[in-house]
């Protein structure tokens, strides 16, 4: 049997997402009548990127399912460094586990891997391309704490050209009703032209701004705070010119309705002040923890496991 891969949100239609969801919430209710749905089974865990989330979130999900995890975290401690292709690192990593999530600096990296693949391959971020688990975290969140995804006004705010998670939530986003996106960006940091044509060419409306300031957030129910990334500048001054670009602080809050949720995929560096983690609109922390149980979901569709 070919595998089933996940390389981008819309992989999976919109049915199949609201059972993957509505299983991720019955795993936050019930984890017992999951703990032993994996046992004997192996997840890999490729990461030739830096991750904290992302690589320890579906550790935990496999070992809250009692399988058991393998992997690498840096190319550097992977045969990569010795020249070795994804495809063949894949291939061979196919007959020591069950499921695999791969990160990779280069866009496409983790699709090139699932040809050759024997098992399910996860992308976990490939470059400033996608990173579909974190839209599965964002909307779990958003269904979680909003109750719906119709209707919805979502600013994202920040690194909207390299961000892949911005890129996936919004493709996500775009497949429900009466959807607005207000998108908050520096000129150089905007949204790539593929994503302002999708959403033309869907027909969903959207404006795109520089200031984050109170008129800006009048309309948000959710504003989703991004990092400058670093990493993928190709110089340190364009990076340094950017970096405090946005700062979300208590006196922005002050000015912000009250309907609206912060979220942001994190780490954060300093677009957004300490000060206001406590404030109940703000939930990045709740959404870290939200991404373990739909990894947990998305390892059992993935691997076919029925659960009772
Ligand atoms: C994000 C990523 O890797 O794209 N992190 C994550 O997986 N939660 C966001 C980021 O690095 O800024």
């Amino acid at each position: 049997m070919t595998p089933r891969h996940l390389m981008s949100p819309l992989d999976f239609s919109i049915e199949e997402l609201d059972r993957l969801l509505d299983m991720a919430a019955d795993i936050e209710k019930n984890p017992d009548k999951y703990a032993h749905l994996c046992e004997g089974k192996r997840i890999a865990t490729m990461f030739y990127e830096p991750s904290t989330r992302t690589r320890l979130s579906f550790e935990a999900a496999m070992m809250n399912l009692g399988g058991k995890v393998l992997g690498f975290h840096s190319a550097d401690s992977s045969s990569a460094a010795k020249g070795e292709s994804v495809s063949d690192t894949m291939r061979v990593v196919s007959c020591y586990a069950d499921i695999a999530a791969m990160r990779h600096p280069k866009e496409g990296a983790p699709l090139v891997a699932s040809l050759r693949s024997l098992i399910p391959v996860i992308n976990a971020g490939d470059g400033g391309h996608q990173h579909p688990t974190q839209t599965l975290t964002d909307l779990l969140t958003i269904k979680a704490l909003k109750g719906h995804f119709d209707g919805l006004v979502i600013g994202l705010c920040g690194d909207l050209k390299f961000g892949r998670t911005v890129h996936s939530l919004i493709e996500a986003l775009s497949r429900y009703n009466d959807i607005r996106f207000v998108l908050i960006s520096p000129e150089e940091l905007r949204v790539p032209s593929y994503v302002r044509e999708s959403l033309r060419a869907k027909n969903i409306p959207f404006e795109e701004v520089v200031r984050l300031d109170e008129e800006t957030m009048a309309d948000l129910d959710i504003l989703y705070m991004t990092r400058v990334q670093k990493e993928r500048f190709f110089n340190e001054e364009d990076y340094v010119r950017m970096k405090d670009f946005y700062i979300l602080d208590k006196a922005k809050m002050d000015v912000a309705p009250d309907k609206m949720m912060i979220l942001h995929p994190l780490p954060r560096v300093n677009e957004i002040s300490v000060e206001i983690d406590d404030d109940p609109r703000a939930q990045y922390f709740a959404q870290a923890q939200y991404g373990v149980y739909v990894r947990m979901a998305l390892i059992l569709t993935l691997l076919g496991i029925e659960v009772a």
